[in-house]
């Protein structure tokens, strides 16, 4: 039987609530992980780095985040059985795209000097564009780890697991918490993942999105 892809997409939810009491096989973290890794970046370039947190002490330090207007996201941090921090570099740094190529190198995919000297050149010259000419290398790093968010947010549905895409929360408290600054990063999203619970109210009402006709041009 063919699968019907789209399934996955329409059966999928945000889950607003989580039961407490269910752990994801590690496994399947280990599913999540990978996809993560493999997410794929302009230029390769891999902008990101993860925190996953599946301790109660280490939601709990997420939580602090969610303080005022964020309190109603705290629930779904301190209740799922994990929650994946998504980072982003603070800055394009010189020495990460010779981390890249040198990777790259180690990979097999750079097998000569001049192969790898090339590389080195076209990944300076996109840094150069948008550290200079669009000035925007954060906005477009961070671009990249929202592909990221993506691949977790269909990994999870498709290993039939709850999760939710969360931007409502205090960055600046969560860097402090995790020194994220300290290492070069800013946390970009955060994604609780697990079980919903029987009080998630958007588990069972109808998925809404603009129709079809409004959101393509075939030409
Ligand atoms: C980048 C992003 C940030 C979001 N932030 C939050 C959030 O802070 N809290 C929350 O409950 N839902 C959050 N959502 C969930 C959206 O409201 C939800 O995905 C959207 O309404 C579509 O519904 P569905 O995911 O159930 O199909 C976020 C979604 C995305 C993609």
């Amino acid at each position: 039987m063919t699968l019907d892809i789209t399934q996955y997409a329409r059966v999928r939810h945000a889950a607003k609530a989580y039961d407490p009491t269910r752990k994801v096989p590690a496994a399947q973290i280990e599913q999540l992980r990978a996809m993560l890794r493999f997410a794929p970046s302009s230029v390769n370039l891999q902008p990101w780095h993860f925190v996953v947190a599946s301790t109660d002490a280490g939601k709990a330090r997420i939580a602090k985040a969610t303080h005022g207007i964020f309190a109603y996201n705290a629930p779904k941090i301190l209740n799922a059985s994990h929650v994946f921090l998504l980072c982003t570099r603070h800055t394009l740094t010189d020495a990460h795209i010779d981390a890249i190529v040198e990777q790259e190198a180690r990979d097999g995919r750079l097998p000569t000097p001049d192969a790898k000297k090339i590389r080195r050149e076209t990944l300076l010259s996109y840094a150069d564009m948008h550290r200079y000419t669009f000035r925007d290398p954060q906005a477009w790093m961070e671009k990249q780890t929202y592909i990221a968010l993506g691949f977790l947010l269909l990994s999870a549905a498709e290993l039939e697991l709850d999760a939710t895409p969360i931007e409502g929360f205090d960055n600046v408290v969560l860097d402090n918490e995790l020194g994220l600054r300290e290492r070069g990063l800013v946390s970009s999203a955060l994604v609780p993942v697990g079980y919903h619970g029987a009080d998630d109210f958007n588990a069972n009402v109808p998925k809404s999105r603009f129709p079809a006709e409004a959101l393509f041009t075939d030409i």
